[in-house]
């Protein structure tokens, strides 16, 4: 079976955009691999100096992805800060590569360009990513577009490596559904966390409603754009096409059809999220990054080894 991997950064409330974008493709393919999920809570430490925010994130994010259908009895869901092993080999791979190399990156030049803050641990991140696949011998990485280039970090990383001390790390593949739409927000533009123009997935039912009331509609076309690129995840189009037909024009109406619509989705997984408890996700993650301290805590005597660190 092939190790598929992924983590996501406990940063934040998902939206409907996540959802469709890698929620539900994660758990509709995640067990016909070997599977880990892993919550990248060092990686948000690179932009969040809030401890009782990211501590609730670390929770939210686990039971965001046990609502939507992944089973911790068919994954290993872990977190990244309890297996000390990934800033260890973090470091390793820092030594190996350049900081013109490290200079490339996207997204320390986007936080340059914007004026913000780059600290060394938002330079240096493309490592850490690193360490988190290649510990694992990770074959597939899902990811969006936007994490491609972490992904070429991770194979030269490995490469590296396997030059510098002989072969050690597969060199992982990633896995970007080209299919998947870039879902809308309520400004038309693409639904985001940092852009205020979202549908928050686990909001209430009047939260919902209020942020798909606020789409912005005009009048010019057929039918309202930005409610049906929404709406179009969620009915088939020949579906879609009656129900637009019988509302030509009512677009108040087509709103509440895409709530009624949002709400059949949401509602039985939001009824799942309130049954998690905080102590179900402290069981699971203890359970999941001891299982995965086993493998990485293995690769790492190898790499200490070959390092040159171990006096064995
Ligand atoms: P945000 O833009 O809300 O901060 P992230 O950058 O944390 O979202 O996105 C995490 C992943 O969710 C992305 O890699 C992408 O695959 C998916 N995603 C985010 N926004 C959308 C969207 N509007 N439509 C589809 N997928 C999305
Ligand atoms: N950089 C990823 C993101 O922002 C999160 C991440 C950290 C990750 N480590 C990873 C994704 C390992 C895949 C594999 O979305």
């Amino acid at each position: 079976m092939q190790r598929l991997l992924t983590g996501l950064q406990s940063s934040g409330a998902l939206h409907i955009g996540n959802y469709f974008g890698v929620l539900k493709p994660f758990a509709e393919m995640y067990d016909t691999y070997e599977s880990y999920l892993m919550v990248a809570d060092y990686h948000a430490v690179t932009s969040l100096r809030d401890p009782a925010a990211l501590r609730q994130n670390i929770f939210n994010v686990v039971k965001d992805y046990m609502a939507v259908g992944v089973e911790p009895s068919k994954c290993i869901i872990f977190q990244q800060s309890q297996v000390h092993e990934h800033t260890e080999m973090a470091w390793i791979f820092e030594c190996l590569v350049t900081v013109p190399f490290l200079e490339l990156s996207h997204a320390y030049k986007d936080k340059v360009a914007k004026g913000l803050e780059a600290n060394a641990g938002l330079f240096n991140y493309p490592m850490l990513m690193a360490a988190d696949i290649l510990l694992y011998d990770t074959d597939v990485v899902p990811v969006g577009e936007d994490q491609r280039q972490h992904l070429e970090y991770a194979r030269e990383a490995a490469a590296k490596f396997n030059n510098a001390y002989g072969e050690t790390f597969k060199e992982p593949k990633e896995l970007i559904n080209k299919q998947i739409a870039i879902i809308p927000g309520t400004d038309g533009k693409k639904m985001s966390k940092s852009y205020g123009n979202t549908i928050p997935l686990f909001g209430s039912k009047d939260e919902i409603a209020k942020a798909v009331m606020s789409i912005v509609t005009d009048s010019s076309g057929q039918r309202p754009e930005n409610v049906y690129q929404i709406h179009k995840n969620f009915r088939s189009e020949s579906e879609l096409a009656t129900i637009y037909e019988a509302n030509k024009g009512s677009y108040k109406a087509l709103k509440e059809a895409l709530i009624a619509d949002i709400e059949n989705l949401v509602a039985p997984m939001r009824e799942k999220r309130n049954s998690i408890t905080d102590d179900e996700v402290r069981r699971v993650l203890k359970e999941g990054s001891d299982k995965a301290r086993e493998y990485a805590a293995k690769k790492m005597t190898d790499v200490r080894q070959k390092v040159g660190v171990s006096l064995i």
